[in-house]
């Protein structure tokens, strides 16, 4: 059976990384109809607003898309197109995984690093309520007892099913105690369910801090939309770069898959993007469709060429976006 797929290639380096991302996929032998469709710049310069009706009605009706990058202007201009997408099909969670790779050089090449985050995804300051006040600004930070119990689920769920050992809940609790400590506190209340997975917290300064001295002690990560965002890069540091960190934005209907990267405008252009992060967001896709054995031809694939060949090397950087496709797919 065929996969009816949305296609959102993005700006900056989205639409290098896309076509590689593509063509590894196709190359699993999994039958795919893409529906490509206009986002961001690309649909500005044809007209329409960033984010157009029909681009909408499409993920709305296929429920699986993959998504490149999208800017964002900084200070004014418009939403984050991200956010809005994420409200509009209600992905209240964005899945994270982070491992290191054998091949890669990094600081911790050493220890095995294998966590996973799970961010809550609609709600904490991306409620977008932002307003001046006299001689400056403020924002609101919301979270409700339904959105942090559904994430809570997702991530205790997934513990059981892939068999991790632990889940530590991150927040800002001491500062934050009625917005923070009811996410602690509905975490804690649903990770009683969950006798089998042992469950500890930290408050966020101090989880950022152990990450970077002893990331291996980490499984599940269990945590807050704004603390989620930051934490993920962080952790995309630590096996070598955004190029590594894949994700995906899973809501009860439909599902978005797209790398932690955003649109790296120094780099965009030039074909050297790396593709890695977008192809393993594909991989959390083909296992998303019930296509599992793919999926794990595509990471073995994947891993095999981030060891074994000369197009990923040791610091990260790839020779070229085009390359990497190419060694992906001659492996599959
Ligand atoms: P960025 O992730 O685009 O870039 C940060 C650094 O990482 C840059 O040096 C870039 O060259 C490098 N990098 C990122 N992805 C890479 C890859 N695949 N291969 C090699 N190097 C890579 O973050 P930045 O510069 O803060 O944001 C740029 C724009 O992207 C902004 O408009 C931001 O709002 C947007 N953004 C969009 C996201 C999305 O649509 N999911 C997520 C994050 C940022």
């Amino acid at each position: 059976m065929a996969h009816t797929v949305t296609v959102l290639a993005g700006d900056g380096i989205g639409p290098e990384v896309m076509t590689a991302t593509l063509d590894v996929l196709e190359a699993t032998g999994v039958t795919f109809n893409w529906d490509h469709q206009p986002i961001g710049e690309a649909a500005v310069q044809l007209g329409l607003n960033g984010l157009p009706e029909e681009t909408m009605a499409s993920i709305d009706r296929n429920q699986v898309a993959i998504k490149g990058p999208t800017a964002t202007p900084l200070g004014g201009g418009h939403r984050s197109l991200n956010v809005r997408l994420r409200e509009q099909f209600e992905l209240g969670a964005n899945i994270r995984p982070i491992r290191n790779f054998d091949g890669i050089d990094t600081r911790f090449s050493d220890v095995p690093i294998d966590l996973v985050i799970f961010r809550e995804n609609l709600e904490d300051l991306y409620v977008g309520s932002e307003k001046e006040i006299w001689a400056g600004a403020e924002a609101v930070s919301r979270m409700t007892v339904a959105r942090i119990r559904s994430i809570a689920i997702r991530a205790f769920e997934y513990a059981v099913a892939h068999q991790r050992k632990k889940v530590t809940i991150v927040h800002k609790a001491n500062i934050l105690k009625l917005t923070h400590g009811m996410f602690r506190d509905q975490a804690y209340d649903i990770a009683a369910k969950y006798p089998t997975v042992e469950c500890n917290d930290l408050i966020a300064d101090n989880c950022f801090m152990q990450l970077v001295r002893n990331p291996e002690k980490f499984d599940v990560l269990l945590t807050t939309n704004f603390v989620g965002d930051l934490m993920s890069d962080l952790c995309a540091g630590l096996i070598g770069g955004l190029g590594f960190a894949p994700g995906a934005n899973i809501g009860d209907r439909h599902a978005i898959f797209e790398a932690v990267h955003g649109t790296a405008p120094d780099i965009a252009g030039k074909g050297i993007a790396n593709p890695i992060a977008l192809m393993l967001s594909g991989v959390m896709m083909l296992d998303h469709l019930g296509e599992s054995n793919a999926a794990m031809r595509l990471r073995t694939a994947i891993e095999t060429v981030i060891r074994a060949d000369d197009v990923v090397s040791c610091d990260g950087r790839v020779s070229s976006t085009s390359a990497v496709a190419e060694a992906i797919c001659l492996r599959l």
